[in-house]
């Protein structure tokens, strides 16, 4: 082995582990740059010495190239699924068809959490991967080689030894809750469909022909079955799960030895309860017979086995009546529809109240006061109606419709949008005011400690509030004429206020409360403009150049920094001395620049790229534009190029890209 030879592989190597430490563990040895340092050098070795890139080197977990459509593999051991009990009893009847056939008392079993996600089929060749599939209709499946790949908990190459020559593993590739969530939010942004569940944004992630798209998605897996393998290496199906994690595949901590019916029971109750505060969707326990030999003797049925069932636990819906419905009113003025329940328990949870969305949700499923109605609690958003169950309709029930004035402030509202909101447009509507407040000194905004929702009420209620700006007026006396105050308090707050004062230029913008700028585009938004005066300047050509934003959002920022009453009210801010400028380090000559990509980079992933021109004060977009400063073609440029050249925008082969950086850099 040459030098280079040796290198490469030590660095593939290293990453290896770091990824492993990282993805599986959740004990990084090593920081983020540090990482992607020892991933550059990489990458820059292999692009000069493709030969020993190999087929399991980490900077394989990038993407490859997109595909056509995808081929089909063949299962060489069919992919089954199981049966299901539905509760408890039915776990029991599985036991005691154990005890029938063992004839001993007491089954050894393994208990795991069944995953909502999507099963596939991992294939190592020598400690390789080198294929990997979809469960499909049990028999073939989908090649989703690429797209594995790209999911760091998989192990490109197996750790310690004894792995036999074929092996092969099935688990779940799922998405946690969180990044279900951000992940949505994101498409919501950015005008996409979302995704109905975790399960669907899992298998909708892995499903891409395009392996880059995959790899941006935080997609993690579990391996819980073997495939193919040599026969007789393990007794026990719990001794190859700890096999499992000493060749670095990741294994569900929950999964649990289980002797005989009452601890399979007591699993099956544990992780009902525990299934809300897991990270991730789960719909049932899997119990499985933990001796292989006796798996064996026991066999399947057409398409189940014999030996593992699946444990449902009940579907989080009830039904329950609706005392009433009231009408809230959000800090945009938007009015929204909230059914008291009847309480019911679902899930383990007490449930009061259902969202009923708008008045169209509402003549839609023909929701009335007094109607049974069947609710739903999924992952971990606010219950909703279902249906209306009809059959136990009362006579006496009338259609409901929202009120045509604010139920606050009474004063008329109006329809919006596409038509189905409706909004109270009164400035000074206290609901508005109180939830502006709220939003105004929460956490990532102004984050002013003890500023409580009934304490905003109360000052609300009693004027001391009819602005952002009154709050820096508030004297210790006049806190201590409201109920709840007492000196310390009161002092206390006061100084929460005051310290408010030196929040940074992200946090200002997340607390004027713009429509559709989140915590995100709020950082985005201060490293673009730096100062409350340039975002007072917004134009949504300019604005849609950044390259997270679009035509949606860029217009509602225009249309709130427009505003008469938004910009005295931020003027009002800057006159109390809260005008931050943005936090960014130092003068770079790429300040202001803007980069747009186009084509495939050799030496790094274009997010990498990206980020290198943020590091140093400049910025990306998507598109080309006559503000765009330079456009960056690597190989296959497409009609980005065609267009840089008509807006006679300089060119930059990647070549000139990379010295152009290091110039600057060396410079720094
Ligand atoms: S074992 C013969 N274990 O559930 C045993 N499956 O209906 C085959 N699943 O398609 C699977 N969590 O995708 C097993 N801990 C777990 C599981 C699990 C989820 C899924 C799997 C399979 C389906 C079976």
């Amino acid at each position: 082995m040459n030098a280079v030879e040796k290198t490469i592989r030590e660095l593939q190597a290293m990453l290896r582990e770091h990824n492993y430490r990282y993805y599986v563990l959740d004990d990084p040895l090593i920081s983020d740059t540090e990482y992607d340092k020892l991933f550059r050098r990489l990458l820059d070795l292999e692009r000069q010495y493709p030969e020993y890139i190999g087929p399991d080197s980490p900077s394989l977990r990038v993407g490859a190239d997109v595909l056509q459509n995808f081929g089909t593999l063949e299962h060489r051991i069919p992919m089954l699924s199981l049966a299901n009990a539905l509760n408890e009893d039915e776990l029991k009847e599985f036991h005691a068809r154990m005890v029938k056939f063992t004839g001993e008392p007491q089954t050894e079993l393994v208990g795991e959490p069944k995953l909502d996600g999507l099963g596939v089929e991992l294939i190592y060749k020598n400690g390789v991967f080198t294929a990997g599939s979809t469960r499909g209709d049990g028999y073939t499946g989908e090649d989703i080689t690429a797209n594995l790949r790209t999911i760091r908990q998989i192990p490109l190459r197996l750790q310690g030894e004894g792995f036999p020559p074929l092996l092969e593993v099935r688990g779940e590739v799922i998405i946690s809750k969180e990044h279900f969530i951000r992940l949505n939010r994101e498409r919501e942004k950015s005008g996409e469909k979302l995704f109905a569940n975790p399960r669907n944004a899992a298998a909708g992630s892995l499903r891409q022909l395009d392996p880059k798209i995959t790899a941006k998605r935080p997609l993690e897996i579990f391996i819980y079955a073997p495939g193919k393998m040599e026969e007789g290496r393990f007794k026990t199906h719990w001794e190859f799960l700890q096999q499992l994690k000493r060749w670095d595949f990741p294994v569900n901590p929950e999964n649990t030895l289980l002797r005989g019916e009452t601890e399979m029971i007591a699993y099956f109750q544990r992780m009902e309860t525990e299934r809300e505060s897991l990270p991730y969707d789960i719909d049932g326990v899997v119990i499985k017979v933990n001796d292989l030999a006796l798996q064996e003797k026991m066999g399947m049925r057409t398409r189940t086995p014999r030996w593992a069932i699946a444990g449902k636990f009940k579907p989080r819906q009830e039904v329950t009546q609706i005392e009433s419905i009231d009408v809230q009113v959000g800090r945009t003025g938007i009015l929204t529809p909230v059914a008291n329940l009847s309480p019911v328990r679902i899930g383990g949870v007490t449930v009061r109240r259902a969202t009923l969305h708008n008045q169209d949700e509402i003549e839609r499923k023909d929701i009335r006061v007094g109607d049974w109605v069947l609710i739903e609690r999924a992952g971990d958003v606010i219950p909703k109606v279902i249906k209306v169950i009809t059959e136990r309709r009362s006579s006496v029930t009338k259609p409901y419709r929202l009120p045509d004035h604010c139920p606050v402030c009474g004063a008329k509202v109006q329809r919006i949008d596409d038509g189905v909101a409706l909004k109270c447009i009164h400035r000074e509507c206290p609901a508005q005011l109180k939830n502006g407040i709220r939003h105004f000194a929460s956490k990532a905004a102004m984050d002013i400690e003890g500023l409580g929702e009934k304490i905003v009420d109360q000052l609300v209620e009693t004027g001391l509030l009819r602005a952002f700006t009154d709050l820096y007026r508030l004297r210790r006396e006049d806190l201590l004429e409201l109920e709840r105050f007492g000196e310390r308090s009161a002092e206390n707050l006061i100084e929460a206020i005051a310290l408010s004062r030196s929040r940074s230029l992200k946090n200002v913008i997340y607390a004027l409360g713009i429509p559709n700028v989140g915590e995100y585009l709020a950082r985005v938004l201060a490293e673009y403009f730096g100062s409350l005066d340039a975002l007072l300047q917004a134009e949504v050509a300019a604005l849609t150049d950044i390259e997270d934003i679009g035509e949606i959002v860029a217009e509602s920022i225009v249309k709130f920094v427009s505003d008469p009453d938004n910009r005295s009210m931020i003027k009002a801010l800057q006159a109390e001395g809260i005008d931050p400028r943005s936090e960014r380090k130092g003068e770079s000559p790429l300040k202001g620049k803007t980069f747009v990509f186009t084509g495939t980079l050799e030496s790094m992933t274009r997010d990498a790229a990206k980020e290198q021109i943020r590091e140093l004060g400049g910025r990306a977009s998507g598109t080309v534009s006559a503000r765009t400063d330079y456009l960056v073609a690597g190989s296959e440029a497409g009609s980005k190029l065609d267009k840089a050249e008509k807006l006679k925008i300089a060119v930059l082969d990647e070549a000139a890209f990379l010295s152009l950086i290091e110039e600057i850099r060396a410079k720094k």
